[in-house]
C-alpha cells in the first residue's frame, strides 16, 4: 500500500513538473476544474448515482486501475451517455461535468480557475492522472 501510493506520488510530481514547463494543461493533475464546481457534483452525485455507487468505486486503486493514462473524453462519454444506467443520457452537460470534477477531486486532483467544460476535443487531449 505504502509503495503504491509512493509510485502514485512520484508519478504525479512528474506530472506536475511537465505541467510547469507546458502553457495549457494536459492531465487531470492539471487543474481542470473548479472547487464550487465539484462541490455541486457531490450534491449531484447523492442525488443521482448514490443508490447504485457509493464513491468509493471511483477513487483510489478501483479508480486507476480503470481510468488512469485514458483520455479525460472517455469518462466524460461514460458518465454522459451511459449513467444513470436506467436513465441513461439525462445528465446533461452541465451535470456531466460537475460530476466528473467531483470524481476528480476525491481522487486528489487539485481545482483550477477555470470550470471543466463538456468540449470533446478537449476533453480528448487531456489524459487522467494516476493518484
Ligand atoms: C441504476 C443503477 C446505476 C445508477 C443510478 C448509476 N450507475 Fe453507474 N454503473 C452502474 C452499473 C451496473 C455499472 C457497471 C456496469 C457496466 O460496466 O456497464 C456502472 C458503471 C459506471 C462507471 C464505469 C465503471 C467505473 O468504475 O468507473 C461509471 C464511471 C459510472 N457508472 C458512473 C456513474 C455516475 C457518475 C452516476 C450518477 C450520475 C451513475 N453511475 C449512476 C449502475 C448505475
Amino acid at each position: 500500500m505504502i509503495g503504491f501510493l509512493r509510485s502514485g506520488f512520484f508519478w504525479a510530481s512528474l506530472l506536475s513538473l511537465a505541467a510547469c514547463m507546458e502553457q495549457s494543461p494536459e492531465t487531470t493533475a492539471d487543474g481542470i476544474f473548479t472547487a464550487a464546481q465539484a462541490q455541486r457534483g457531490e450534491g449531484l452525485f447523492d442525488q443521482h448515482c448514490a443508490r447504485c455507487h457509493s464513491i468509493e468505486e471511483f477513487t483510489g486503486r478501483a479508480f486507476n486501475t480503470i481510468w488512469a493514462g485514458t483520455p479525460a473524453a472517455a469518462l466524460y462519454l461514460r458518465i454522459a451517455n451511459t449513467m444513470p444506467m436506467d436513465q441513461p443520457g439525462s445528465l446533461g452537460t452541465e451535470q456531466s461535468t460537475a460530476l466528473m470534477a467531483h470524481i476528480l477531486a476525491s481522487n486528489g486532483m487539485p481545482t483550477g480557475e477555470k470550470p471543466l467544460a463538456g468540449d470533446l476535443e478537449w476533453l480528448s487531449s487531456i489524459l487522467i492522472a494516476q493518484r
